[in-house]
């Protein structure tokens, strides 16, 4: 026999791995669980079953919790944060490692409760869920020593209702739990119905590790209870990972209610392999980007971009691949693929692909698959056109479809073509080439020849409908800490109301709007008197309409150039606004004493040509950053800038307030469309001559003047923006954020950004994170 013989006639042996000791521990509570509130187990309520997929086989009874298990929760976590986050950053690291050390010495049988649970093979759980989860709590136990010293203007957020889906049970825990409670806050978390195993096993470890109780509460079921969670009046902030549909359904829910709210939600994510790749190494990666966890996974590299040259020879490898993967027990080491969660996903992502199938070729493989249990076989779609449903819509299986392009500007164009931006992959051996298209990728993380690397120190969301938010990082602390700061009171300020008898056609001046670096009248034609506190005619400004706001977002979006710059060039246009607002110092000051009937013009302007020289010094110096992650490669951090941004300025300082919204967004890259301040409106209109002569590219900076309330609609629903601030002295937090849930832009309200514009508060890090997206670029680096 020869060697190639032996090795093609070899065959693996079964492996499996001991359920025993799961199976005692699911045994020893009765195979029946309560839920962890404040920290003891409650009895047993209404109980629904946890299978394992594999088999059917019921694994235990979990209590479905009800709205009052919500609330004691709620009101243990309540009771237990201020002592918690009073404690030093370093007593609660203690907590953190003791969390962490407990995880490893439980990993075997965690390991095998989530493949029980779950379906997922043992070597997936095993080596890469378990080991990170470990890992997410040791990093932030460094964040939490760290705390007080890197991060002293910033504190909890209180109590974090955090719900999680069923694909990484027990990571995604972690990933919500350990930066919450490394910052100081206490938390309400809810597992998905299917796999509540590991969340409920890390609650015993909380008592273990001698957690304070009320820290971590875990509260079981479906939606309904994630639904009395978010709901909760108790609740800070929710953080949520699982479908868009859900993730827009609680956008809608916690409209208006102050919550703090990131969502995790789903993708997917391009594939791209170019003519020079290494495409065996790519073949490789595809079994790690699809199959890993049956592409139960957000960021699965669902859908493959093949270079036509090789497209042929590298779907022929592939296929050959996919021959080989082992389908089978998940508890058995030796095979790939396990089984999928539950019969209702199995039944979905089967619906799915026989709907779309037609729409390419269909192959799958291998022959031999168990006869019962959940599994469905690996598939891959070719000759896919990109509308095709199944490149649009997230399978969430393990199917993988193809198509093909010819240059590197049609596979970004494809990559792009997706309501998704969680993450994409990419195959070059060719170094500029791969940091050429990398940038031009809408998604939160990119993968450079290599897949699915996650780490603690990287940060991980996604943009457009992927969500907002990232975990990991010092970029995820952002997510469970505010800002140390008296809160501001919203204070609507009414317009100056016309003296008695006055006549307002003796002055024939109407402010227009400023749109594309031009000044438009309104489509509506109308127009309306700004009157001094004296009475006097100060003159008319426009009044914008929904089609003004249509053609200010289509103007914003065409000057897509201006986040191509370089930080450098846009400093020096910011100088340069700066210096001739100087010159025209005196009119402006005149110009906010008339409006506003103060006497601080003067001091506003200052501060205002000010706050323009800080924007342009931080425009090339809000670093990214590069992540030591414990994989071959460095993460790169990039700062990007979010896209189009809609502002609503504050009712008080309109010149100030308008200069403190667009300098930090525009020194990020990104372009605005501004409302002025309501009851002033005319020192924006003052300031776009200021802009005219400045060199600032048309579109870059649209400003509107009219109704806050009636433009937040239109410009909060427009799904070509990106954000939405809206500092105006109306509480339009309830229409913004629910109008938002569209297309899921992020949203920075009230009470969160109006503060005291004349002081430090006024600007600063805060904002430039609001004006950026953290794009996490994974490439090869060192040994
Ligand atoms: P899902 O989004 O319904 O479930 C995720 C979590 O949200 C679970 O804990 C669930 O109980 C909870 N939930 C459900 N409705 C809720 C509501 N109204 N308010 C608050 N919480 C609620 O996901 P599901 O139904 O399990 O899976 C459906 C599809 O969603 C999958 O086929 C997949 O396409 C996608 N998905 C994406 C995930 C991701 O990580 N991006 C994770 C899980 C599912």
């Amino acid at each position: 026999m020869t060697i190639k013989e032996i090795f093609d006639s070899m065959d693996y042996g079964t492996a499996p791995e001991s359920a025993s000791e799961a199976m005692a521990w699911i045994h020893d509570h009765g195979a029946t669980f309560g839920l962890f509130i404040d920290g003891a187990w409650t009895k047993p309520g209404d109980t629904f079953e946890t299978k394992n997929p594999a088999t059917g086989e019921v694994l235990a009874k979990i209590t479905q919790a009800g709205a009052d298990d919500v609330d004691a929760a709620v009101r243990a976590a309540r009771k237990a944060q201020p002592g918690w986050a009073k404690l030093s950053g370093h007593q609660r690291a203690r907590k953190l490692y003791a969390l962490a050390r407990l995880v490893q010495k439980h990993a075997r049988l965690f390991a095998v409760l989530e493949t029980l649970d779950n379906g997922k093979p043992i070597r997936e759980s095993r080596d890469i869920d378990i080991p990170l989860v470990a890992r997410h709590f040791y990093y932030h136990a460094g964040m939490a020593q760290l705390q007080d010293a890197e991060l002293p203007d910033r504190e909890a957020l209180g109590v974090a209702g955090q719900i999680i889906p069923w694909n990484f049970p027990l990571l995604m825990l972690a990933w919500k739990i350990a930066p919450a409670i490394a910052m100081g806050n206490t938390v309400v978390l809810k597992p998905a119905e299917y796999t509540s195993l590991t969340a409920l096993f890390f609650a015993q470890i909380c008592d273990e590790a001698g957690l304070p109780k009320g820290v971590v509460n875990i509260v079981t079921g479906d939606g309904a209870v994630g639904e009395a969670i978010t709901a909760h009046e108790g609740i800070d902030k929710i953080a949520f990972t699982g479908s868009t549909d859900v993730g827009r359904i609680i956008r809608k829910a916690t409209a208006g209610t102050g919550k703090s709210l990131t969502l995790e939600l789903g993708g997917k994510s391009p594939y791209i392999v170019f003519d020079d790749a290494d495409l065996d190494s790519a073949v490789e990666g595809l079994v790690d980007a699809i199959w890993f966890n049956q592409g139960q996974v957000c960021c699965a590299g669902s859908r493959l971009l093949v270079h036509e040259p090789v497209a042929e020879r590298f779907y022929t490898k592939l296929k050959a691949r996919m021959a080989k993967l082992r389908v089978g027990d998940p508890l058995d080491k030796s095979i790939d693929v396990g089984a999928l969660v539950d019969p209702v996903q199995h039944d979905r992502v089967s619906k799915l692909v026989e709907a779309g199938a037609a729409e390419g070729d269909v192959f799958q493989a291998p022959a031999e698959m168990p006869a019962t249990g959940c599994y469905y076989p690996p598939t891959l779609i070719t000759g896919m056109s990109p509308a095709a449903s199944l490149m649009q819509e997230e399978i969430f299986g393990p199917v993988l479809v193809a198509t093909t392009f010819r240059i590197p500007e049609e596979a970004v164009a494809i990559a792009n073509n997706t309501r998704y931006g969680l993450a994409a992959t990419l195959w070059s051996e060719n170094v500029n080439l791969a940091l050429d298209i990398a940038p031009k990728l809408a998604a939160g993380v990119v993968w450079v020849n290599g897949t699915n690397m996650f780490d603690a120190a990287a940060g991980f969301g996604g943009v457009r409908e992927s969500g907002f938010g990232r975990e990991g990082g010092w970029e995820g602390l952002l997510a469970y800490t505010k800002p140390k700061r008296k809160p501001a009171t919203l204070k609507p300020i009414p317009a100056v109301a016309a003296p008695k008898g006055a006549k307002v056609d003796e002055l024939d001046r109407t402010a227009k709007l400023y749109i594309g670096g031009k000044q438009a009248r309104p489509d509506g034609g109308y127009s309306k008197p700004v009157w001094s506190k004296s009475g006097a005619l100060l003159g008319h400004v426009s009044l914008a309409n929904r089609k003004d706001v249509r053609n200010a977002v289509e103007a914003a979006t065409g000057a897509a150039g201006w986040a191509r710059t370089t930080g450098h060039a846009r400093a020096q246009i910011l100088y340069y606004i700066g210096e001739n607002l100087s010159a025209r110092a005196d009119e402006f000051a005149s110009r906010i004493n008339a409006l506003t009937g103060g006497r601080s013009g003067r001091a506003e302007v200052e501060r205002s040509i000010d706050r323009l020289f800080t924007y342009a010094a931080w425009a090339d110096k809000y670093d990214g950053a590069a992540k030591p992650v414990p994989l071959r490669g460095v993460a790169l951090a990039m700062n990007e800038p979010v896209g189009v941004i809609g502002q609503f300025c504050p009712d008080d300082h309109p010149l100030l307030g308008l200069v403190s919204l667009i300098a930090p967004a525009i020194a990020m890259g990104n372009r605005v469309v501004a409302v002025a301040s309501e009851p002033f409106p005319l020192a924006a209109a003052d300031f776009y001559q200021v802009l005219e002569t400045s060199d600032l590219p048309g579109g870059v900076v649209n400003i509107l003047t009219g109704s806050h309330a009636e433009l937040a609609k239109p410009l909060a629903g427009h799904l070509g923006v990106d954000a939405v601030w809206s500092a105006s002295g109306a509480d339009m937090s309830s229409l913004i954020e629910y109008e938002s849930a569209g297309n899921l832009k992020r949203t920075w309200v009230n009470h969160a950004i109006d503060r005291d514009w004349m002081g430090a508060e006024g600007e600063g890090r805060e904002f430039l994170a609001q004006a950026t997206e953290v794009k996490t670029v994974w490439v090869p680096y060192g040994e």
